[in-house]
Order: C-alpha cells, then structure tokens, then sequence
C-alpha cells in the first residue's frame, strides 16, 4: 500500500492518481487544499505532517489497515528571500514542513515497517541542495539536510527489509514550478542541458524503482535531465 503526503497537488497527486488508476490502496495526506476522493480505494486525510500528535493519532485509526507500506514524502513549501531580509518564522516553517514533517511520517511508521520486516522511504529532495541559487537559502538547507537524515535511518533498518532513499527532482512540469514567472522559466530551461523540464512519467517510473527494489539503499536519485 501507498501513503503520499502532498497528495493534494502536483507531484504528490499526480502520483496519487497513477496508483489509484493501477488500484493501490492509498492513504493521501493534505493539509489546507481539500481534496475528494473518485476511487475506492484511496482514502485522503486532512493532517499538517508538522504536528507530530496529529500523525500519531492517524496512525492509530488506520493501523489495523496498514500493510506492506510505501511511504513517499511528497509534502513540501519554499520560502524565497534573500537571507538578509529573511522573516526568520517563514525560513523555519520551511524546515519545519520539509524536514521535520518528514521526520514524523518516517518516526511515526518505522516502527510498524519493522514490525513486518517490510517498507519503502521515499523523500522528496531537490537539485537545489547542491546548485547554489540565490533566494532559496531556507528550502536548499531544508532539502540538504534529507541527505544525511536517509542514510542514517538506511543503517538503522537494512536488515529489516526496509529502504529509505532521497529522490532529487530538478525542474518538474508538476506542481511548486508554476509558482516560477515564465521569463525564469525560460532561463531555467536553457540551463537544463536537455532543455525540458522532467516529465510526470519520469517521476513515476523512479519511485516504481525504488519500491521495487531493495538493494538500493541511502541512496540519492537525481532526476534532473543532467543539470548538475
Ligand atoms: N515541482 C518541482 O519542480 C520540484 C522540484 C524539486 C523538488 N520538489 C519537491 O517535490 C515535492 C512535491 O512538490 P510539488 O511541486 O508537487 O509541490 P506543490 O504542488 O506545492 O504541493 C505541495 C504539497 O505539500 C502539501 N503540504 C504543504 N505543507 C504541508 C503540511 N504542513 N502538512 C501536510 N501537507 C503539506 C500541500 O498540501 P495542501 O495544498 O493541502 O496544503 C501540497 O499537497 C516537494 O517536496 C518539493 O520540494 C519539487
């Protein structure tokens, strides 16, 4: 089974929709953009993935329900400003969803993976931890830092069949990108040596990867079209 936070827009729904279509069953999370369910087996979940009470209070409704998790950690914000002129709360919140909230999903269902001697970490990073990029100090330092945090769980949990890895997107035709004016956009592609952004299929086949394969470990995928 599936559980993806950010199931409520871009990338995280788009990836919702595809395992719904091939009838997964599927816990989404949102947090503020309501969002219904047409399949069966999909269930969505209004939860703020920083409120570690509120996952824990989830986990226990749907526990009796879970079973061979993937987890992908889809949910995600940026906060663009120059660090000088940074509102210290704003570049936190971004540290608090992007890595905090991470945390508590994976500290919230590791125990239940080990437990079935089964599960799949997957976590959202992005090229920008390693491309310098001036604005972007809070969400660069929220995304680096998924780096470490997955090859220390990786250790952590091998011999219980369950991997953890970090998904490094460059530009997605998905989801935060259309937050981008189009004359950035165009900068950012010429930048792309394939000069496209990533398609939603790409991402999709990455993950299907990854949970289907166990001897990839702490590893880091980019999928950037080679812009590193
Ligand atoms: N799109 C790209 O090109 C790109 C590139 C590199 C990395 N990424 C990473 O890929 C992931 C998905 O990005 P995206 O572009 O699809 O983002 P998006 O369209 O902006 O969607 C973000 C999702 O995160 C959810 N979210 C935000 N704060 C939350 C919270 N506190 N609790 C629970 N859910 C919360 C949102 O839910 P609500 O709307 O319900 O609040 C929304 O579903 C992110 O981690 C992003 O950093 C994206």
């Amino acid at each position: 089974m599936i559980i993806i936070t950010g199931a409520s827009k871009g990338i995280g729904k788009y990836l919702c929709d595809e395992y719904s279509k091939k009838d997964f069953d599927i816990y989404g999370i949102y947090n503020s953009t309501f969002i219904e369910s047409s399949y069966p087996k999909t269930k969505f979940s209004k939860l703020n993935t920083t409120n570690y009470d509120e996952i824990l209070a989830w986990f226990q409704e749907v526990k009796p329900y879970l079973k061979d998790i993937t987890l992908i950690n889809c949910a995600g914000i940026n906060y663009n400003s120059f660090a000088h002129k940074a509102d210290v709360r704003k570049w936190k919140e971004v540290i608090d969803v992007n890595l905090i909230g991470t945390f508590n999903m994976i500290n919230v269902l590791l125990p239940f993976m080990r437990e079935q001697s089964f599960g799949r970490i997957i976590n959202f990073g992005s090229v920008v931890a390693e491309l310098p990029s001036p604005g972007i100090s809070a969400y660069a330092a929220s995304k680096s830092a998924l780096y470490g945090m997955a090859k220390s769980i990786a250790v952590e949990n091998a011999t219980k069949g369950i991997t953890i890895n970090n998904v490094n997107l460059g530009y997605s035709e998905l989801g935060m990108i259309s937050e981008v004016p189009e004359k950035f956009l165009e900068d950012i592609k010429k930048r792309i040596p394939s000069n496209k952004l990533c398609k939603p299929s790409d991402i999709f086949n990455t993950i299907e990867y990854l949970r289907n394969t166990e001897y990839v470990n702490g590893a880091e995928i980019n999928i950037n079209g080679g812009i590193i």
